[in-house]
């Protein structure tokens, strides 16, 4: 192929034919998109920042890479286009890069320490900007991940629940479709999101009112159904005929659910060895339908508590700063750290701990001194304070963050805990890639 001088000018090369391509991959009109160009990436040792072309990011879809662009004459077929992208990759935190020039496009992985060549594209005809996006987009579709966080401590009433379902929500309202499985017979995640009937509930007068919802609840497909499905070997519409969607009810937070009942216990799990994998082996039939998976978990440590930690990639601890919560801690990592030893690293690692239900007092701040030297290296998250408006959000059947927008009476403290579970939420996801930069 050969070219006009133009495609020796950057700008050029970025107008007609980089930026052309990124609109197909990732379309600067969509809300979940968004694009940096000049991306300022700070390099140890060095006083001013170097810059990569372009910043992208779908958060909808968890794709975020870099892209260096390179024209007919500068080439990205040399060393230090590669070494100049090894570097971005290495100090971004970003995991994936482009390099592009008019000839050739290349997609690179920053996996365990190491830039990694993942495919190439000859480009044959410039003005064919669809097969070249198409080469993209076919890429970051195969690593689109379903990330999964369990939300446990065996102490009950610390704030598992509320974690759970307001996690759920700003990652949904990020762009992403989100799953929340319940494992609790509580039931308290599957009522407070508005699948179990609880306003129904509520305004029942007579017993044949009640006998309905109750005759519902029971005929209903839920987490239950789904795990004995595995066992079974059920059909796919099997399996999603358990999960309620968030389009089919009036569902503020955005979110499927797996729901919960008191149908819900260990002693209806299907009997053998792989059981506690039996969620799991589900759940993996959704990969492509969900980018987060969130699991709320009863206290205790029950059989379905270990489904849940068999099926979760990260897991969350949230805990009162208190002695007593404390305790509760130590036994969950303990529960965690047989798991990750028997996936092979590949479950339950451990994101950090959240201390819930602060309130400024001294006490708060010994144990959470206490906790930072008994498990050195468990990272203390983003606190959530105490809140009177936490419960009257669950109430309501919304999330923190709408109560906090309506609220009369505390606005101050319910903006503020409805600003830290976003922080949460952003620090959880910061963390998550981390781990995926370091373990691939
Ligand atoms: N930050 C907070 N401020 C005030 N109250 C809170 C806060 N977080 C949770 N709560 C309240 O504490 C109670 C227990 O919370 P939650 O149900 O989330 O805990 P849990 O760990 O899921 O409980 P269980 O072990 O029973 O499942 C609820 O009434 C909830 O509204
Ligand atoms: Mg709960």
């Amino acid at each position: 192929m050969t070219l006009s001088s133009d495609w020796d000018n950057e700008p050029y090369v970025e107008l007609y034919l980089v930026q052309k391509v990124l609109n197909l991959v990732v379309p600067l009109d969509s809300y979940s998109s968004k694009w940096i160009p000049q991306f300022k990436i700070k390099i140890p040792h060095k006083k001013s920042s170097d810059k990569v072309d372009y910043f992208i990011e779908d958060s909808s879809k968890n794709i975020k890479f870099l892209v260096e662009v390179k024209t007919a004459k500068t080439r990205i077929n040399n060393a230090t286009a590669r070494q100049q992208l090894d570097k971005y990759l290495r100090y971004s935190g970003v995991r994936f890069g482009i390099l592009i020039d008019p000839f050739l496009v290349e997609i690179y992985h920053f996996k365990k320490g190491q830039t990694k060549l993942k495919s190439q594209f000859d480009i044959k005809d410039i003005t064919d900007i669809k097969s070249i996006a198409e080469f993209i987009k076919t890429f970051f579709l195969e690593s689109i991940k379903m990330r999964s966080i369990a939300i446990h401590n065996s102490k009950g009433g610390v704030g598992k629940t509320t974690l759970a379902i307001n996690i759920a929500y700003e990652l949904s309202k990020r762009g992403n479709k989100v799953l929340v499985v319940d494992l609790d017979d509580q039931a308290n995640a599957s009522l407070t999101i508005g699948v179990n009937k609880a306003k129904e509930i509520n305004n029942a007068s007579t017993p044949e009112e009640h006998k309905k919802i109750y005759k519902f609840l029971d005929e209903r497909l839920e987490v239950i159904n789904f795990i004995k499905f595995v066992n079974k070997a059920g059909e796919i519409e099997d399996y999603r005929n358990c999960i309620v969607s968030s389009k089919s009810i009036e569902n503020l937070f955005g979110v499927d659910v797996l729901p919960a009942s008191h149908k819900t216990t260990e002693n209806e799990l299907p009997s053998g060895p792989t059981v506690l994998r039996y969620l799991d082996m589900g759940l993996i039939k959704f990969v492509e339908d969900y980018q987060y998976v969130i699991f709320d978990t009863a206290p205790g440590s029950n059989a379905l508590t270990w489904c849940g930690f068999y099926a979760a990639q990260y897991l969350v601890i949230p805990s009162q700063m208190e002695y007593l919560s404390v305790y509760g801690i130590r036994h969950v990592i303990r529960n965690a750290e047989e798991v990750q030893k028997d996936s092979n690293g590949q479950r339950s690692n451990i994101l950090g701990i959240v201390p819930m239900m602060v309130d400024g007092k001294n006490l708060n701040k010994t144990v959470e001194e206490f906790v930072r030297d008994s498990f050195p290296d468990i990272p203390i998250l983003p606190a959530i304070k105490r809140a009177t408006g936490v419960g009257k959000a669950s109430h309501e059947n919304i999330p923190m963050s709408q109560f906090a927008e309506k609220d009369k009476e505390s606005p101050k403290t319910s903006k503020e805990v409805a600003e830290s579970l976003k922080t949460l939420t952003t620090r959880l996801v910061e963390k998550i890639e981390e781990f995926e930069c370091k373990n691939g």
